[in-house]
C-alpha cells in the first residue's frame, strides 16, 4: 500500500510564516508538521509515500525530505501546481498508485493508530470526529452505521461529525474525480467525490475518533499542537551542555545547545546549536535550532529556527524563523517593530 501526503496550499492564515515555504514545514514539538504525519504513516507499516507539492516554494520540501531514506521511507514527489482542491491533488497520482492507497492532508495532525485504516475493505474509508464548528469542514451523516451523505462546508447544521484529514481510496476514485465539477469555492472537493461513490451505491467505511486532532490552519492551532505533542511525546533526553542550570520535567535538549544560568521546566524541546542564557523556559515551549534566548522568560510558545529573544517575557506566542525580539536600550522607550504582513502583536 502507498500513502499520498498533500503538501500544497498557500497557508494564507499563517502568514508571514508561510511567505518562505509551505505551512506543513512549520515545526511543532521539534519537527515539521508533515514529518509527524510521515512518521505516523511509516509506523503503520507503509513505506512508499508520494508527496504532492504545491506552488509555494516546493523545493524546500524536497530539500528537507529528500528520497525519504533517513526516515526509512521511499518518497516520490508530484507537482500539483496551482491549488485546485484536494480531489485535483489526489488525481495527480493516478499513474503512480496500486489498487488501494491512503491520502493524508499534510497539515492535519491526527495522532491515531492507522493500522485499521490501512486494512480497509470497502470502496473508500473516511475518518470522522465531532467538532464545534461543522461549517468549517466537510461533514458526514451516518444512519444505521452507514455513511449516507457527505457535504463540504454545510451552511445548515446537519451533522457535527467532520471528515478529518485521512482517507482510504481504491483506484475507482480517479474515474469519479474525472466527472467532478468545481464547487462554489472553485475547487474539486474530495467530499463531493466521496458523495459520488455513495450515490453509486459504493461502500464508504468510517471510523469516529474521540481523540484530540488538529487541522493546523491558524497560529493558535500551531501553539496548541505543540503543547499536545510535547505533552505526549517529549521524554527527558539531554544531549546539550548544561552550565549552572536546573531542568525539571520531560525536556529534550539536542546536540550542541548550551543552557547556562537558566531554569527549564518541561515538557519542552530545544533544538540543535541554540543558546539559552540567564533565562526561564516554562512548560510547552519549543525552541528551534540556532536560536539565542538571553535574559528572557518564555512559556507555552513556539520559537522557530534562528530566532533571537533577549530581555523580554513572552507567552502563548509563535515566533517566526530568524525573528529578533529584544528590549531596546535607548530612549525613548516606545516599542519599535518591523512587523510582517498579517502580524499580530500584543504588548
Ligand atoms: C479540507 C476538506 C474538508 C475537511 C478538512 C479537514 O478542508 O475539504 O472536508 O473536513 O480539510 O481538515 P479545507 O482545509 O480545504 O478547508
Amino acid at each position: 500500500m502507498q500513502a499520498v501526503v498533500l503538501h500544497g496550499g498557500q497557508g494564507t492564515r499563517l502568514r508571514p510564516l508561510t511567505h518562505t515555504g509551505p505551512k506543513q514545514l512549520i515545526k511543532v514539538a521539534g519537527k515539521p508538521i508533515s514529518q509527524w504525519v510521515l512518521e505516523q504513516i511509516r509506523d503503520s507499516g507503509i513505506n512508499d509515500v508520494i508527496i504532492i507539492l504545491g506552488d509555494n516554494n516546493p523545493q524546500r520540501v524536497i530539500e528537507y525530505y529528500g528520497d525519504g531514506s533517513w526516515l526509512n521511507l521511499n518518497i516520490k514527489y508530484v507537482y500539483q501546481g496551482k491549488a485546485r482542491g484536494i480531489a485535483d491533488a489526489v488525481y495527480k497520482v493516478k499513474n503512480l498508485v496500486n489498487d488501494r492507497f491512503i491520502v493524508y492532508l499534510g497539515d492535519n495532525i491526527i495522532p491515531y493508530d492507522l493500522k485499521d485504516l490501512v486494512k480497509f475493505k470497502g470502496d473508500a474509508s473516511i475518518m470522522l470526529a465531532k467538532v464545534n464548528e461543522p461549517q468549517r469542514f466537510g461533514v458526514a451523516i451516518i444512519n444505521e452505521n452507514k455513511v449516507i451523505k457527505v457535504i463540504e462546508k454545510p451552511k445548515e447544521k446537519i451533522s457535527d461529525l467532520a471528515l478529518i484529514g485521512i482517507y482510504g481510496f481504491t483506484r475507482e476514485i480517479f474515474e469519479i474525480i474525472e466527472n467532478l465539477r468545481p464547487s462554489w469555492r472553485g475547487e474539486l472537493e474530495i467530499t463531493d467525490a466521496i458523495q459520488s461513490l455513495i450515490d453509486k451505491g459504493k461502500n464508504v467505511e468510517y471510523k469516529i475518533i474521540e481523540d484530540w486532532w488538529k487541522d493546523t490552519g491558524l497560529p493558535e492551532d500551531i501553539i496548541e499542537a505543540n503543547m499536545i505533542l510535547l505533552d505526549r511525546y517529549a521524554n527527558k533526553e539531554i544531549n546539550g551542555e548544561m552550565i549552572n542550570s536546573k531542568v525539571e520535567g520531560r525536556t529534550v535538549i539536542q546536540e550542541k545547545s548550551t543552557i547556562e544560568n537558566s531554569r527549564i521546566i518541561g515538557p519542552l524541546f530545544i533544538g540543535k546549536n541554540s543558546l539559552v542564557k540567564n533565562s526561564f523556559l516554562g512548560p510547552y515551549t519549543m525552541i528551534g535550532d540556532n536560536c539565542e534566548i538571553i535574559d528572557a522568560e518564555i512559556e507555552n510558545s513556539v520559537v522557530l529556527d534562528n530566532a533571537k529573544i533577549e530581555d523580554v517575557s513572552i507567552r502563548d506566542s509563535l515566533i517566526g524563523q530568524g525573528s529578533l525580539i529584544k528590549k531596546g536600550k535607548t530612549k525613548p522607550r516606545a516599542i519599535r517593530i518591523v512587523a510582517g504582513e498579517n502580524s499580530r502583536i500584543e504588548v
